[in-house]
């Protein structure tokens, strides 16, 4: 059996993920702010040392897999700080140990968000790790409201996106065995968009924005699968890529400009 630790745990894609590893006869750490095994608050340094420390604890030195699905959506500078520093943070905490497992994976939740419009400035101020400055830029956009302030969002899984494709060939990840990537969903149905989707005016706003001709939107379990394989023993050569789960949304925005 392998160890996973699992980001997100308590609600939609985290839990589904925790769920399924599980059954699969898996030991799973969950990290959450509430109901999990290390109870963390990702968005701040002081909550990432904790859930490094407590993941350390609880894992006996052992872990096989991380999989970072914590993230919220709000209109905040909030939302860069979970999204991508709550990853990006925990999994450089984290990478050393992982590195003695036989077969070390890690999986990151991105989105189709990563491909909308976005703030390039704040991009690359995550990009460069310099949380300070990302903070302020999310703070300029969120005093614009909410239109704005949600470029906070797109921002954080571009920036999630591109940092797996760099790191994944570092010498710190590739050089240590460890395929990096990310899962980019369509709509799921959770929490996150319980309340979008509850009316006839949101659906129709999820939809504009991420089509999905094959299927419609998806349940957490779908986006589970893809993430218990992508960190499984069998993911030995796909790396640096963030996989599209998305009922064609990816293919109906960008068409043959990829
Ligand atoms: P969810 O709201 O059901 O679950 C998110 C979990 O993250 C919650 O349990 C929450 O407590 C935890 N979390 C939030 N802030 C945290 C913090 N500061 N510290 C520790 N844990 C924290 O949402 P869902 O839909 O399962 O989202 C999971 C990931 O999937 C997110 O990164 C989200 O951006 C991404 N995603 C979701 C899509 C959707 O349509 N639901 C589409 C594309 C991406």
């Amino acid at each position: 059996t392998r160890t996973y630790v699992v980001t997100g745990s308590a609600s939609g894609i985290g839990e589904a993920t925790a769920n399924l590893l599980r059954e699969q006869g898996h030991r799973v750490i969950g990290v959450d702010l509430r109901n999990a095994d290390v109870e963390a608050d990702l968005s701040t340094a002081l909550g990432r040392d904790s859930a490094i420390a407590g993941v350390l604890e609880a894992s006996d030195g052992k872990i096989d897999g991380i999989i970072a699905a914590a993230g919220i959506s709000a209109p905040k500078a909030l939302t860069v700080a979970v999204n991508f520093f709550g990853v990006t943070a925990l999994l450089d905490g984290l990478a050393e140990t992982l590195a003695k497992s036989a077969a070390p994976r890690i999986a990151v939740v991105s989105s189709m968000a990563s491909l909308q419009d976005n703030s390039p400035e704040l991009v690359d101020a995550l990009l460069a790790g310099d949380e300070s400055r990302a903070l302020e830029i999310g703070a300029a956009l969120e005093a614009e409201g909410p239109r704005v302030g949600y470029l906070n969002y797109p921002s954080s899984k571009r920036a999630l996106s591109r940092w797996v494709r760099r790191e994944s060939i570092a010498p710190r990840y590739a050089g240590a065995g460890i395929p990096v990537n990310a899962v980019a969903p369509g709509t799921v149905v959770t929490n996150m968009t319980r309340d979008l989707l509850a009316t006839e005016e949101g659906r129709a706003l999820a939809d504009g924005s991420v089509p999905m001709p094959l299927n419609g939107h998806s349940d957490a379990i779908v986006i589970a699968e893809l993430l218990a394989w992508l960190t499984s023993e069998q993911n030995t050569h796909v790396t640096g890529q963030t996989i599209y789960i998305d009922g064609g949304a990816d293919a109906t925005l960008r068409g043959d400009n990829i």
